[in-house]
């Protein structure tokens, strides 16, 4: 059942009501149902280089861009991770590591340092997928983005009114329907938090400490897609450097039907949380392989 006039009500009412802040966004109300409305709010998010787009291996551009590093990504957490349900994703916030700082990355298009400081997911549902950047055609099922913003930045405002301000790593996600599927530590934890995290605003801690690397499991961190985009979410800031990993890792076919029982603010299905694609425009797409794979090129 749906009710635009219902919708609409809500919408209105929900831009008048001050919000908890999401990444330091503060949050007014936008919907997946509208993605072309939002630059009525937001002007940016109908401006230049926005994100996400199509990646497509034979428009990419290979050349030698430097691997990313990763610094203390294999240091655990010094706390429990807080994971919430905001009502357009279900994300957690990067803590430091026990050894007081947060994980950070640098190389690929990156020319500084950038500290890790929120992850979160964008999914489908059981009738279509629901990863943000298509690569070679095919949308996939479940998109994280770990979030990183420069560490010249001593705000997340300041950071998105730069377009060196923010560097997303991206990992894109294929269900699979054979056997066990095996992650890592962390991704586990996540997956496994899901089934507390039904209502708007709830939270969980997972009772284990774990690194971020765990996240991205044996993922190829050498072989990349990137190039200069937008967050996805209102307001659509051009500040993100965007790192797209080439590896599509596996999610079992028990876990990704756990993204789609969360529920949004208005105790509706949090569903298709994707924005839809945005034009390249002129920009190019780097592609950075590993040395060895690159020689192949020759
Ligand atoms: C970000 O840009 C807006 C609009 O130009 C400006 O009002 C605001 O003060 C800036 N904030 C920071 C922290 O640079
Ligand atoms: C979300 O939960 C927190 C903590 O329980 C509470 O302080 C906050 O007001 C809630 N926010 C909304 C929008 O309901
Ligand atoms: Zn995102």
């Amino acid at each position: 059942m749906h009710f635009p006039a219902f919708d609409d009500f809500y919408q209105r009412l929900l831009f008048l009501l001050p919000f908890a802040t999401n990444f330091g966004i503060p949050e007014r109300s936008f919907t997946y149902n509208a993605p072309h409305e939002w630059k009525d709010t937001f002007p940016q998010c109908g401006g230049a280089e926005q994100s996400p787009i199509a990646i497509s291996r034979h428009k990419v551009i290979p050349i030698g861009l430097p691997p990313l590093h990763f610094f203390r990504y294999d240091e655990p957490f010094d706390q429990l991770l807080s994971v919430h349900n905001n009502g357009h994703t279900v994300h957690f916030s990067v803590p430091t590591t026990v050894f007081g700082e947060r994980p950070s990355v640098t190389g690929g298009l990156l020319q500084d340092f950038y500290e890790a400081r929120d992850v979160h997911f964008h999914w489908g549902s059981q009738q279509s997928k629901g990863s943000e950047h298509l690569l070679n055609g095919r949308r996939y099922d479940l998109e994280m983005h770990i979030v990183h913003r420069n560490t010249k930045y001593i705000s997340d405002e300041e950071a998105r009114n730069n377009t060196d301000g923010l560097a997303v790593l991206a990992v894109l996600f294929k269900v699979v329907r054979t056997g066990p599927t095996f992650y890592q530590p962390g991704l586990n934890e996540i997956f496994g938090s899901l089934l507390h995290l039904g209502d708007f605003n709830s939270t969980y801690a997972p009772p284990v400490l774990i690194t971020l690397e765990s996240l991205l499991s044996n993922l190829d961190r050498g072989n990349f897609y990137s190039y200069k985009g937008s967050l996805t979410t209102p307001p659509c800031s051009p500040a993100v450097l965007w790192h797209v990993f080439a590896e599509v890792l596996p999610i079992s076919y028990q876990d990704l039907p756990k993204f789609w029982q969360l529920r949004n603010r208005q105790g509706r299905p949090l569903l298709n949380n994707f924005r839809p694609l945005q034009s390249q425009e002129t920009r190019q797409i780097f592609h950075r392989r590993p040395a060895d794979q690159q020689l192949l090129w020759l």
